[in-house]
């Protein structure tokens, strides 16, 4: 597809950023709202998606007491197309509360977590184009040796071949029919267990794709993570 057509599209894709979570393993305040390089990590998430021309509402998922008195910032990147709701006790809970608040105008959503700051314009574009058709879960491959290993001795069972093995990341992009048809069948009780939503759709039966992405887009999820984020939002 052309650029040009690409920007005549109309705007048909909602974005899920799942930021309600309290960031217990970085400590202090909910680590999305922490700087990096002077720059909060729930923007950073934010922006490459408010910028994208096929993207016709954001919600947000944020932790109950922010909902109410949100940082200023926020509206003043995504002008008029943010909703805020509540999250809830897990991610995956919080993920369904922001689908439940979006637009009926949106037929693919993107699901993202605000934990991840340095999500690419080109990844975005690549998953919205296979979202439209199947599922789409960034991915890279696996580069380190794998070991399962028994619970307790810490005894390595085997050494696990890591050919066609892949680290799942965000955004993760489906039709939204799909989506709801996936939550539908497996009620609340049953998403509780599943890690994403490509996970959701696979267990449903629906087919989830590959887009290859980049390994600049981490997940902060410990205090160590914060110190390669700076580095990263350097260059
Ligand atoms: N998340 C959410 N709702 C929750 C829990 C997590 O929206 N109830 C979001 C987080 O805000 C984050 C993403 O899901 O953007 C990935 O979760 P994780 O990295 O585990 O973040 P936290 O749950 O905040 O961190 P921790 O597990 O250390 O408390
Ligand atoms: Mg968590």
């Amino acid at each position: 597809m052309s650029p040009i057509s690409r920007s005549s599209s109309q705007p048909d894709v909602g974005v899920l950023l799942a930021a309600a979570g309290s960031g217990e393993r970085v400590g202090g305040e909910p680590k999305q709202f922490r700087e990096i390089a002077g720059v909060p990590m729930l923007l950073r998430a934010l922006r490459p998606f408010a910028q994208h021309p096929r993207v016709r509402q954001l919600v947000i998922a944020l932790p109950v007491a922010f909902v109410d008195a949100p940082p200023e910032w926020l509206e003043t990147v995504v002008s008029g197309r943010l909703r805020l709701v509540a999250g809830g006790a897990t991610r995956a809970e919080s993920v369904l509360a922001a689908l439940r608040a979006l637009d009926e105008g949106c037929s693919t959503v993107l699901i993202h977590d605000a934990a991840r700051p340095f999500v690419s314009y080109e990844t975005i574009e690549t998953v919205i184009e296979t979202a439209s058709a199947t599922g789409a879960v960034p991915c890279v491959p696996v580069s380190d040796t794998l070991k399962r290993v028994e619970e307790g001795s810490g005894r390595v069972v085997e050494t696990v071949a890591r050919d066609g093995l892949w680290r799942a990341q965000t955004p993760q992009g489906f039709p939204r029919d799909m989506l709801e048809a996936a939550y539908k069948r497996f009620g609340e009780d049953g998403i509780s267990q599943l890690t994403d939503e490509a996970a959701l759709c696979e267990a449903a039966g629906y087919t989830v794709r590959v887009v290859p992405d980049s390994g600049r887009n981490i997940k902060i999820t410990t205090p160590s993570d914060f110190l390669i984020a700076e580095v990263l939002a350097q260059r």
